[in-house]
Formats: structure tokens, C-alpha cells, sequence
């Protein structure tokens, strides 16, 4: 693993999008896997500057988000794919054909986890692989379990992740209960993965993802087996790092 620490989260998110950026440059055809939530949202917003700046060209980039709520449609503002729209894709050239993210009013789970799949397939997997990480180590939504989902898949969201993400809406009660998110073979085939962490909460997940013993229990942890990985910490996620 490659850990990088920097000051704050205004360094993290531009290096992130520089590491993309480069990602696109390089190879203009990528498949770009995209996390939501907090965390990356500096990096977007670095990224339209990039764009702006005529430094980044998205027309022939495939994405695939992570993951999205069940029962969300997509232009519920608290779905994933409304925060996608309004957090980058919309102020960017990518074309919409190009963007996967799981339907979470598909009329059957298994169907959607199937096509999901399928598609990432037709893609030629992820080039780049860009993940959060949960206060409980989790990544996309793929919780603490007894053993590691390997495909995309249906998850029943814990308690801690409920509340962790009640803040983006009006009480805990309104977050959805379940969601559909990416397994972990699916990122763990990505041929690179960039984490960002930042903020105190989640210096215990980084501190186990880097240093605990590889077990479902802390899903991140899988990571220490990929050999590709960056870390991207602002000071206070790598604060327990020694
Ligand atoms: C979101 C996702 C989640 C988040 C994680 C951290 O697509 O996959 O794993 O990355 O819950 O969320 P924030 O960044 O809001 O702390």
C-alpha cells in the first residue's frame, strides 16, 4: 500500500484529482470507478476546474458508481445518482451513455446486480478504482460481515452506517435501509485503487485497514491484499498511523 499524508482535505482532494486527471490523460477510454458521500466531494470540484481549464476531457471515459440507495429514483435528491449529476457530471463532458450507476428502482435486485456486473465486464473492468471508507471500515456498502460479498450485491445497511449518513438527510428514519453496492471481487479487480480518508472519525478504520488482520469484519482491510492501492490521509485519518 502506498500511503500518502497530506494537511488537509483541500490538498487531498487536489492530488486525488490530479491522479485522475493524469488516469484520463492517459488513457482517455478509462473506466473510472466513482464513490459518493463527503469525502470526494473536493475532489470533484477540483476536477470541473481541471475540466474548465481545458485539462481533462471526460468524452470517452466510462464511469461506475459504487453504489445507490434502494427505493431511491434518480432524481431523488438524496440519491446517488442525483448527487453524481449535480457534483460533477453536469458540469463536465461526459456522455451519459457512458455512466453506470445501479438502478435502485430496478423491479428485481437480481436482474440489476446481474446486468451491473455484465456491464463492468463489457467495460474491461476498472482502471481506476476511487473509494471512501466508513467509520466501520467499509467500502462502497459492503459492511462488516462474516465473509467477504464478492459481486454486486444487495446490502442491509448497519446501524452506525444509518446514522453516520443521516446527516444528508432531515432524521435517521428517512435514510433508506438498504442498498445496492458493488462486491468486493468487483473492486478488488480494479487494476488501480485510490481510498481518501479524511477527519478524525475515520483514523480507527485507516489505523485496521493498514495495520489489522485482513477479515471481513473491517471490509477495507481486503485492500492490504491488492497491489495497487494508494491512500490518499489528510492529517487526522493517518493520526494513528505510526
Ligand atoms: C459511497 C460509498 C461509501 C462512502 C463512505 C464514506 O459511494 O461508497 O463507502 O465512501 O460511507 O462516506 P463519507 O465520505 O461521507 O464519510
Amino acid at each position: 500500500m502506498k500511503i500518502i499524508i497530506l494537511k488537509d482535505s483541500n490538498e487531498l482532494s487536489k492530488r486525488a484529482a490530479q491522479i485522475l486527471a493524469n488516469q484520463i490523460m492517459v488513457k482517455p477510454n478509462s473506466s473510472i470507478g466513482l464513490a459518493t458521500g463527503d469525502t470526494p466531494l473536493g475532489m470533484y470540484k477540483e476536477l470541473i476546474k481541471l475540466y474548465l481549464n481545458n485539462c481533462i476531457d471526460f468524452s470517452r471515459t466510462t464511469t461506475f458508481n459504487l453504489d445507490e440507495y434502494y427505493g431511491l429514483k434518480p432524481d431523488d435528491p438524496k440519491s446517488y445518482y442525483y448527487y453524481m449529476y449535480n457534483n460533477l457530471f453536469k458540469y463536465v463532458n461526459i456522455d451519459y451513455e457512458n455512466v453506470n450507476i445501479p438502478n435502485g428502482i430496478c423491479e428485481s435486485i437480481e436482474d440489476e446486480c446481474n446486468r451491473y456486473e455484465k456491464e463492468i465486464e463489457k467495460a474491461g473492468g476498472i482502471d481506476l478504482q476511487i473509494l471512501g471508507i466508513g467509520r466501520n471500515g467499509h467500502v462502497g456498502f459492503n459492511e462488516p460481515d462474516a465473509n467477504f460479498e464478492a459481486k454486486t450485491h444487495i446490502i442491509h445497511l448497519k446501524e452506525d452506517t444509518i446514522l453516520a449518513n443521516s446527516r444528508f438527510f432531515t432524521s435517521p428514519n428517512e435514510v433508506p435501509k438498504k442498498a445496492i453496492s458493488m462486491g468486493i471481487k468487483s473492486i478488488m479487480r480494479s487494476r488501480k485503487i485510490l481510498l481518501l480518508a479524511k477527519g478524525i472519525e475515520k483514523a480507527t478504520a485507516i489505523f485496521q485497514t493498514v495495520n489489522g488482520k485482513i477479515t471481513p469484519q473491517v471490509p477495507a482491510s481486503i485492500l492490504q491484499l491488492h497491489p495497487n492501492v494508494t491512500l490518499i490521509l489528510d492529517l487526522e485519518a493517518a493520526s494513528l498511523l505510526k
